[in-house]
């Protein structure tokens, strides 16, 4: 019988005697689950985890057919489990079976004796939370079922939702869902024009919005934005405004309607028909950085995607029916979608909706939830934990934590002394962390440890969960050995795998991101290496993508933006280590001729994207140079400009300059770099 300590073991931290407090702090830490985790887990040891992994790879669908009846209600059964090609990419799962979201993640909590169960926890950002049981939300998703159908919403029509973290975001998508329509969310951090373009590629009918989001004491305008983005959107045929702040705002007479009122009308029932659509109907679009400027929507849909969260959502919180789970993570990005809504509200948990943000009123505020709501998992993401470490671990130690069981982590590789902060500091040294490696497009978490049976390695993700099937693959096509870098790509399909891209018919664009760079294979973008247990350690992008705070940023996206300047020629955005975001924006500007920098075009260029793209994508450094690196056939070296830009001043340590046109470009930028801040002050 495995029976591991009560409190982690280190039992391998080389450094650790080291005199170098940096080193210390970013050397690698091996952790052994404890007895306080184990005692609960649901997969109880790293041999039954091998054995129901193995079982998921020789016969997944079988594997999947079983979980699918276990997890979710079926209305009708399905007649063949999967159907795949990675050629010509097309994936069906549980072909022909009939389901619905909003009844797996409401009516059958209701039979199931979790009707007055709280569902979710709302805390808003002034620090009042109201609970929401399974109950009420049936009731209220409901009633904006049947608000949106008297608009003649029904079954595959669009539905956008720019909504902050209120409890209606989460009604919304569910009403959708109930009706067969497709939600699109789109982050309320976005501008106007990423709206807009967001609403025109996904040819919504319905925009669902707020007068105001709040966060951390600081209004959000939202309602203004959407009147700027449907000055260019004729499709967009009702407004549902939520009344956040009661603000005076412009209503559009005969588009825009309150939301409190539109629910409250006296032809609105309190029950709404469960419309039972096929297992591969369209659930959501989710709009996402691509290679080019044009967003990309991916596209999930009912059955594979509802059983692939909620069956990582059970294994990797290992979530038991009285525990309080909260992840912080915004609605509006697949992370709030997955696992924030979806696999908590199927499995019938109760979460913490949480409005604000980490800093507000001050840096204990998680620490605050967590003690005041009894929180048992706790799911963040570095660019969080490393800004909140900053402030020391007095506040964290002030507050009573002791209900934490499982913390997770999501959004790029976590470093060695975030890693250890949190698993110290916050997890006292017997909480598991479940470094949880996804995507947008895989719909589901992918690679992680099982909390309680699995040893956790500080900054690598670890083992594939059920049914994923990883390979490194070398540039030279060829399956990397163990300990080389490599592509990370999968070998078969899972049940939410992204389907495609959102109105784009012969999804060309979709086969060659992920279909077309290594024949046969799935390619998620990011590099990584196997190690001889097994486990992956996750190495970045190798495309054009950026990774800020956990987000992920097309380098083009950023480009357009600022080419739109009257007064840039040409740009080139690269990312540099940054100590709080993990990566920072760092662009590079050629100014037209006759042009001269001014001291307020950064600030100026800033503005331009804030207006383009939003907040998130601003730059941490504007660099104005003559010339960009290009070689003869005229691609940019981007490769120099990212050493640059991490600090390198040494020519020679730039690798490889013969294919330029001209070196001197290169010594003139290095000369002019401007002195970088990467510690988010
Ligand atoms: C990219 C996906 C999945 C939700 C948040 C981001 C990076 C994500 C990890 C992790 C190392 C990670 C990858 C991936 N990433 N989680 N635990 N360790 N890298 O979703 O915007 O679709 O971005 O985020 O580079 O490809 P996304």
């Amino acid at each position: 019988m495995f029976s591991p300590p009560m409190r982690g073991v280190i039992i391998k931290d080389p450094n650790l005697q080291s005199s170098n407090q940096d080193q210390v702090e970013e050397s690698i830490l091996f952790a052994e689950p404890t007895e306080y985790v184990s005692e609960l887990s649901w997969i109880n040891s790293l041999d039954t985890y091998k054995e129901m992994y193995q079982r998921s790879i020789e016969d997944p669908e079988g594997f999947w057919a079983e979980q699918a009846e276990e997890f979710l209600y079926w209305k009708e059964p399905w007649s063949k489990v999967l159907e795949w090609d990675f050629e010509d990419p097309h994936f069906s799962w549980f072909v022909g079976g009939k389901t619905n979201v909003s009844y797996n993640c409401i009516d059958r909590h209701l039979h199931d004796g979790r009707r007055n169960k709280a569902a979710f926890i709302w805390e808003s950002d002034e620090r009042h939370s109201k609970v929401y049981t399974y109950q009420s939300l049936y009731t209220r998703v409901c009633r904006l079922s049947n608000v949106l159908k008297s608009y003649g919403i029904g079954k595959g029509d669009v539905v956008a939702i720019f909504l902050p973290m209120v409890p209606e975001i989460v009604f919304a998508m569910l009403a959708c869902a109930r009706i067969g329509a497709i939600h699109t969310i789109i982050f309320s951090g976005f501008s106007a024009e990423a709206l807009r373009d967001r609403l025109q590629q996904s040819h919504a009918k319905v925009l669902i919005t707020a007068d105001s989001g709040l966060r951390g004491g600081r209004i959000n305008p939202l309602k203004n934005m959407a009147d700027a983005a449907l000055l260019e959107c004729p499709e967009i045929q009702k407004v549902i405004v939520v009344s956040r702040l009661q603000q005076r705002i412009n209503m559009e007479p005969g588009r825009d309607v309150y939301y409190h009122e539109e629910v409250a009308r006296k032809d609105i029932k309190r029950h709404c028909d469960i419309e039972w659509v096929d297992a591969e109907h369209p659930l959501f679009i989710l709009y996402t950085s691509g290679s080019t400027g044009r967003p990309k929507g991916v596209v999930h849909t009912t059955g594979g995607y509802l059983l692939g969260t909620s069956i990582t959502f059970k294994y990797i919180f290992d979530t038991h029916e009285d525990d309080v789970y909260f992840c912080t993570a915004d609605a509006g990005w697949i992370t709030g979608h997955s696992y924030l809504v979806y696999g908590p509200l199927s499995l019938g948990v109760t979460s913490v909706l949480f409005e604000g943000v980490p800093t507000y009123p001050d840096a204990g505020r998680f620490w605050d939830i967590i003690e005041r709501h009894g929180v048992n998992q706790f799911y963040t993401a570095p660019t969080a934990i490393r800004s909140l470490m900053r402030h020391g671990s007095e506040l964290p130690l002030s507050y009573d934590l002791s209900s934490l069981r499982v913390l997770g982590s999501v959004g790029e590789p976590i470093n060695p002394a975030a890693w250890k902060w949190f698993y110290r500091v916050v997890g006292k040294e017997r909480c598991s962390i479940a470094d949880t490696w996804w995507q947008t497009e895989t719909g589901m978490h992918m690679i992680t440890t099982l909390p309680g049976i699995m040893t956790m390695k500080s900054s690598a993700a670890g083992l594939p969960f059920f049914g994923v099937q990883p390979i490194v693959i070398t540039s030279e096509q060829k399956e990397a050995e163990i300990g080389e870098d490599g592509h990370l790509c999968m070998k078969y399909p899972w049940p939410s795998i992204a389907r495609g891209f959102w109105d784009e018919v012969d999804n060309t664009r979709f086969k060659e991101t992920y279909f077309s760079p290594f024949p046969g294979y799935y390619f998620t973008g990011d590099a990584a290496m196997k190690d001889e247990d097994g486990y992956y350690w996750l190495k970045g992008r190798v495309d054009d993508m950026l990774n800020v705070s956990g987000h992920r940023l097309g380098t083009a996206e950023i480009e357009a933006a600022l080419n739109s300047s009257p007064d840039v020629a040409e740009s080139a955005v690269v990312s540099f280590p940054h100590d709080i975001k993990g990566e920072g924006i760092y662009a590079y500007i050629v100014l037209k001729d006759g042009i001269v920098a001014s001291d307020d075009l950064p600030a100026r260029l800033s503005g331009l994207i804030r207006l383009k793209i939003g907040p998130i994508a601003r730059p941490d450094v504007i660099h104005v140079v003559d010339e960009l690196p290009k070689t003869r056939s005229g691609k940019l070296m981007r490769r120099i400009l990212r050493k640059i830009a991490s600090g390198t001043t040494d020519i020679k340590e730039l690798g490889d300059l013969s294919t330029l046109v001209d070196e001197d470009v290169v010594e003139m930028i290095i000369k002019s770099r401007p002195k970088v801040s990467s510690s988010g002050d």
